[in-house]
């Protein structure tokens, strides 16, 4: 892969809430989870443990649990037959934190775990908006795991349209259900050795 398809890649990447209902091959989650364990880690604790849940009744159990798209829920939502066909929970092992600085660990690993998905084809959706006591008792997952994040995963059925913005970044979706991010302008985000107000 060269250097204008990863940057084409990486640009590309978008937040998924409509999906295929395709299986994903467990291999390629492997692999995924391998790139998040190198990211950078504070201190290089390394305290992220991943739980990926693709068994249908379970991926079916969580879905009540997570919350999508706020700014115009309910129309963000996956549609019945359009729901994550799997997902990855982003956990902290208590045991090895010190600080709050894992919160930075998540951020990288979980980017490189969602760009990893993306250059196999596979769709995700970042979610924080879930109900943590919910999936810890469905999940059996211990106590001694902070549950950080979940990541939707499944093969993208929905369209985006990425839209420069000045101002207003409330993502909206139009009749035709094309899903319309906007981004700041980077001439407004990047500042060159001195920052002026544009
Ligand atoms: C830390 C974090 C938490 C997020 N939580 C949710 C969530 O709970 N539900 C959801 O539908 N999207 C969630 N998102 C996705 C954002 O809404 C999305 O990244 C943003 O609207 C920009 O769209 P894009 O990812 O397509 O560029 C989250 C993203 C991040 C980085």
């Amino acid at each position: 892969m060269n250097n204008e398809m990863i940057l084409d890649l990486m640009k590309s990447r978008r937040s998924v809430r409509q999906f295929k209902q395709t299986p994903i091959p467990a291999d390629q989650i492997e692999n995924c989870i391998n790139v998040a364990r190198l990211a950078p880690s504070a201190k290089n604790i390394q305290p992220l443990e991943y739980l990926y849940i693709d068994e249908k009744e379970k991926v079916d159990a969580v879905f009540p649990f997570c919350k999508w798209a706020g700014y115009i829920d309910p129309k963000g939502n996956p549609e019945k037959d359009k729901t994550p066909v799997a997902y990855l929970f982003v956990l902290v092992n208590k045991n090895h934190i010190e600080s709050d600085f894992f919160k930075y660990d998540v951020g990288a690993a979980n980017e490189n775990f969602i760009i990893s998905a993306l250059s196999y084809g596979i769709g995700s959706c970042w979610l924080l908006s879930i109900n943590r006591p919910k999936l810890r008792e469905l999940l059996n997952i211990p106590e001694h795991y902070n549950i950080d994040s979940a990541i939707a995963l499944g093969y993208s059925d929905e369209k985006h349209v990425v839209v420069e913005t000045e101002h207003d970044i409330k993502y909206w979706k139009d009749d035709d259900k094309t899903f319309f991010v906007p981004k700041r302008k980077v001439l407004n985000v990047y500042h060159k050795n001195k920052i002026e107000i544009k």
